[in-house]
């Protein structure tokens, strides 16, 4: 069988020495992960991990082109959802593996959202002390977020992602075609996070969105792997500064520390990440406008591109000041309680900075009310 001219497609490099990959993005991928995967020369077995809603989907068009490059791989399902990420299904899935007789070259694919990659990032880090994982991103936040940089995990019902590890994958295949079966909310929550890259390092990519965030959430497929690569190259660029979070990758978190406390207050029901962190963005900007020098005009565009694409800026009355505070200090990425704050500069320059007092917070979430 001859199969249609493999589409164009772009490739991103993360470089991080001996754990170096690259990221491949564009339409049709997904049936040519064999030929993506040749260059490694991993072992010929595997196991895909996926969840309820993307499985039916695509599994079986993976593991078809996985076949033809002559790796076996058995299909393992999670429930879709948040609740998956958790000690439970880590268990389940890696109590297979004997059975499966996996071994050191085989290979773990991720197929799904972020839960699907945080959770079998993380299966694939601790079993045998590590196999090879590739990561299959299907949702907008998974393409340009959460599939690139290795941080893996599981949550406890303390908290998000209390546990975990940083695991590289060996490679990212984005297939944006996937993207066509995604919710509209969906959509645009992974949005949120790519306007966050160009607020936090890039203007000129910041702008570029201005002009096309209706083209990129009408799927249009030139826009949207422009803004996926651009998204993948920034957080590439960040994360092989700083692979495991000791200064510069902090600024991925911008309008995350008020985000990640909304989240946690509406116990992770009914609000999407991206709709929180599009709320806390609006915050950050306006606390970066009183303390780290940001333009008015250009803490009103974020808010404006925010509001343009259908995402929430305004976190509504009946918020507790009191445990959103409680909330923040909880929140692992503060350190001896006193809070660190992703501000701007200006467009397109992100700063952590720790002069943010308790009344500023409060200000700032009184005027998005
Ligand atoms: N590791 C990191 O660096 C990092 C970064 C950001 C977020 N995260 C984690 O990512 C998770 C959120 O990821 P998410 O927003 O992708 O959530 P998710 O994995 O739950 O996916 C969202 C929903 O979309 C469905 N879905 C995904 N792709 C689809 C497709 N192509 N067609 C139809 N349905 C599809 C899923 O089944 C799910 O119901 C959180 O757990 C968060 O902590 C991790
Ligand atoms: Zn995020």
């Amino acid at each position: 069988v001859s199969l249609a001219k493999p589409s164009q497609h772009q490739t991103v490099r993360v470089a991080l020495g001996d754990r170096s990959y690259d990221i491949h993005i564009g339409a049709g991928l997904l049936d040519r992960a064999d030929d993506l995967l040749k260059p490694l020369g991993f072992g010929n077995t595997g196991v895909i991990i996926t969840d309820s809603n993307v499985g039916p989907l695509y599994a079986a068009r993976l593991q078809a082109a996985l076949a033809r490059g002559g790796m076996e791989t058995v299909v393992l399902t999670v429930p879709a959802g948040e609740v998956s990420k958790a000690f439970r299904q880590v268990e389940r899935l890696i109590k297979r593996f004997p059975q499966l007789k996996l071994d050191r070259g085989s290979v773990v694919f991720a197929l799904g959202g972020g839960v699907v990659g945080d959770l079998a990032g993380f299966v694939s880090a601790i079993y045998l002390r590590g196999l090879p994982f590739v990561q299959v991103p299907t949702s907008l936040l998974a393409q340009v977020d959460s599939s690139v940089g290795g941080k893996t995990g599981v949550n406890l019902p303390q908290g998000k992602n209390l546990v975990g590890a940083f695991h590289q994958p060996s490679l990212v295949l984005v297939d944006t075609a996937t993207l066509k079966t995604l919710s509209q909310r969906e959509l645009r929550a992974g949005f949120a996070e790519v306007l966050k890259h160009g607020a936090i390092y890039d203007a000129r990519f910041f702008a570029w969105l201005e002009k096309n965030d209706k083209k990129v959430l009408k799927l249009d497929p030139a826009a949207m792997t422009h803004a996926v690569k651009r998204c993948c190259e920034i957080k590439a660029d960040v994360v092989s500064q700083d692979e495991r979070e000791s200064g510069l990758r902090a600024i991925l978190n911008f309008g995350h520390t008020i985000g990640h406390a909304m989240e946690a207050l509406a116990d992770y029901e009914g609000l999407l990440h991206g709709e929180a962190i599009s709320m806390g963005m609006c915050c950050a900007a306006w606390l970066s406008v009183k303390v780290t020098g940001l333009k008015q005009a250009d803490a009103k565009r974020i808010e404006t591109l925010i509001k343009n694409s259908g995402l929430p800026t305004r976190i509504g009355g009946s918020l507790d000041l009191v445990q959103l505070g409680r909330a923040m200090r909880l929140d692992k990425k503060s350190r001896g309680g006193k809070l660190r704050f992703v501000l701007l500069s200006r467009l397109g320059k992100a700063v952590v900075s720790d002069a943010v007092t308790d009344n500023d917070i409060e200000e700032a979430v009184d005027v998005f009310r």
